[in-house]
């Protein structure tokens, strides 16, 4: 089916109290694992590239195969920009045609400095007049996530915490379409377990009107995760646990391929390179992870609302 505006599947999780699994793809089998997993549960979903990835591979070429995968896929898929830290960068994924774009205007262009409340507010204005000039969803970040490396002190905490009562005023003032909080989740893996705290969630979901999303979906325990959907989210970002599942699975098989080639050399046999059977099992422990995760959010089988099957 075409490709879906991000808006349309948040209002859908939103009538349905489910929440819409958002995973990163850099390259074809990153997608198509997504796709496939989606498929398989028949759920909506959304494929998201972070500015960072523009690094490893040409957007244009990543743009153009994603889109190619979803016009043929059987469920409902968003294209969306995760993490866009400029004004440019939105305009960029604009014009790539992307369906959802994310402003995170809590951190300066680095990705480590944080920006004022006013500052926030006015690049995020300023990217959601573009994008909703196209008709392309707006999310926004307000509050502090910690970052691999950049982890928040125990001591700031409860501060990077995002205020119900500013995530209220921040909505009305940029005209966001979705909101990201920082509840006590962090991006990556984590030291221990993560602790949600639910209460804020709460108070958050109370005074906003838009739906929430929850970053750094990797590792938040499933009950945690049906809480904080019972609580207002309506899209979970999950990055690390496709390259955990994607990484695993290669260690294992570059490990046999090694002994089968010690094998071979004492045999006297030529070494063989099939590099279709590292990805083939890579992309489907990828797709699993994703399944698994599309469960847990409560979207199987609710593609059916947009395609009628
Ligand atoms: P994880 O890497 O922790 O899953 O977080 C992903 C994310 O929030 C991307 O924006």
């Amino acid at each position: 089916m075409p490709l879906v505006a991000g808006k349309d599947l948040l209002t859908q999780a939103d009538a349905e109290g489910y929440a819409v699994g958002a995973f990163n793809a850099i390259n074809m089998e990153t997608a198509q694992s997504i796709i496939q997993a989606a498929e398989e549960e028949n759920s909506p979903v959304i494929i998201q590239v972070t500015q960072t990835t523009l690094a490893y591979t040409e957007p244009e070429e990543l743009a153009a195969l994603i889109r190619a995968l979803i016009e043929k896929a059987k469920v409902p898929v968003a294209m969306h920009l995760d993490h866009g830290r400029t004004f440019e960068i939105v305009v960029k994924f604009l014009r790539l045609g992307f369906t959802s774009v994310m402003i995170d205007g809590s951190l300066q262009a680095d990705g480590k400095t944080p920006r004022t409340y006013q500052e926030n507010v006015e690049v995020t204005k300023l990217a959601a007049r573009a994008a909703h000039a196209v008709g392309v969803t707006v999310e926004a970040e307000l509050g502090r996530l910690g970052q691999i490396g950049t982890e928040i002190p125990e001591s700031d905490a409860e501060n990077a915490l995002t205020d119900p009562d500013m995530a209220a005023r921040f909505v009305e003032e940029t005209g966001v379409d979705s909101l990201a909080v920082a509840i006590g989740t962090t991006h990556g893996l984590f030291k221990g377990s993560p602790t949600i705290v639910h209460d804020r969630l709460r108070k958050i979901d109370e005074k906003v009107s838009v739906p929430l999303v929850m970053h750094g979906g990797t590792g938040v325990p499933d009950d945690a995760v049906r809480k904080a959907i019972d609580f207002g989210i309506r899209k979970v970002n999950i990055d690390t646990q496709i390259r955990v599942a994607f990484y695993e699975t290669m260690a294992g098989l570059i490990d046999q391929a090694q002994k089968e080639h010690a094998e071979a050399d004492t045999a006297g046999q030529v070494r063989k390179y099939d590099i279709r059977k590292l990805l083939k099992p890579a992309r489907d422990a990828m797709r699993e992870a994703v399944k698994g995760r599309i469960r847990v959010f409560g979207s199987s089988g609710k593609a059916s609302a947009f395609t009628g099957v």
